[in-house]
């Protein structure tokens, strides 16, 4: 009955790590027993955020809630077959494990890895950040240079291809619902930002998956991760951070609307599945 939701994008620095991190709040905050699964065991930025939101509880005595966070680490054995079978036993057991959880969020590398890719199939839920670039859309599709034409998909888009084979191949019920979230949109930059929202739109129907409106290009992002925080711990009579300008509020409401696009299922969807 657990719900994966992974964040997954090959490019990197499209916003993996800081999404993962306000879906795990926000899932928190409603009342849900949460998993979190770093699989960038290189930088660890996810699990980062979350020793430094331990130690700000700590230090200045607030009452913050935590995912449970089992680690997955990759094999370091040699040979590359043994390796991937021991990868594949490391996050298949970790995922038994959290039979009990309503979510687990896995926060996956910028990178093309054998526990990316598993953990795309085991998916119910894959979000992806993407900058708002042609850079980063080269690797969801491939444009025409000349006429602006899509061509087809690209090295990302036809791995989320491959995790939906594998799922149906495994027989699991349930397809697996792919959302876009177009990240760090420029107040200014209209013409670019007008040219992807078209591109992006024309590609969500032929590959499959939904668009998320995304987050603002916003430096409150950034000064969060020092105290472990999001924009969801903000703002209450209790608030460690008060919610201070009017990007502030606006960057909330967009975490918000990234949830409500997610159409999660409610506990008692789940009970009766
Ligand atoms: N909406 C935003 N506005 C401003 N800065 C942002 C925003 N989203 C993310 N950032 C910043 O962009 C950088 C990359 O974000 P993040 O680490 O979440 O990306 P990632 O996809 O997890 O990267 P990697 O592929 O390296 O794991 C970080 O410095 C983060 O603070
Ligand atoms: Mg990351």
């Amino acid at each position: 009955m657990t719900h994966v939701i992974v964040l997954g994008n090959e490019k990197g620095g499209s916003g993996k790590s800081t999404a993962a991190m306000h879906v795990i709040v926000a899932l928190l905050k409603s009342g849900h027993k949460v998993a979190a699964i770093d699989l960038d065991m290189r930088q660890r930025s996810l699990s980062r955020y979350l020793e430094n939101r331990k130690k700000f509880a700590e230090t200045k005595g607030k009452v913050l809630p935590f995912p449970v966070m089992p680690e997955v680490l990759p094999s370091t054995i040699d040979s590359r077959e043994a390796a991937r079978e021991e990868e594949t036993r490391n996050l298949t057991s970790a995922l038994q494990g959290l039979a009990d959880c309503d979510f687990v969020v896995i926060d996956c590398p910028g990178a093309d890895t054998h526990l990316s890719r598993l953990a795309h199939a085991h998916a119910d839920t894959i979000v992806t950040p993407l900058n708002d670039s042609f850079v980063d859309f080269d690797l969801l599709a491939r444009l025409d240079s000349e006429t602006g034409q899509l061509m087809g998909p690209s090295l990302y888009s036809e791995m989320v291809w491959n995790a939906r084979k594998r799922r149906a191949m495994a027989g699991i019920p349930g397809g697996i619902d792919w959302v876009v979230m177009r990240n760090r949109l420029s107040a200014t930059q209209a013409r670019n930002k007008a040219e992807m929202g078209r591109k992006l739109e024309d590609l969500s129907s032929r590959i499959g998956f939904r668009l998320a409106r995304g987050f603002g290009d916003r430096v409150i992002y950034r000064e969060l991760f020092p105290m472990g925080l999001t924009l969801l711990d903000l703002g209450g009579p209790d608030a460690p951070v008060k919610l201070s300008t009017m990007s502030h509020v606006t960057a909330r409401l967009e975490i918000r609307s990234l949830i409500a696009i997610l159409k999660l299922p409610q506990r008692d969807q789940r009970e009766a599945a």
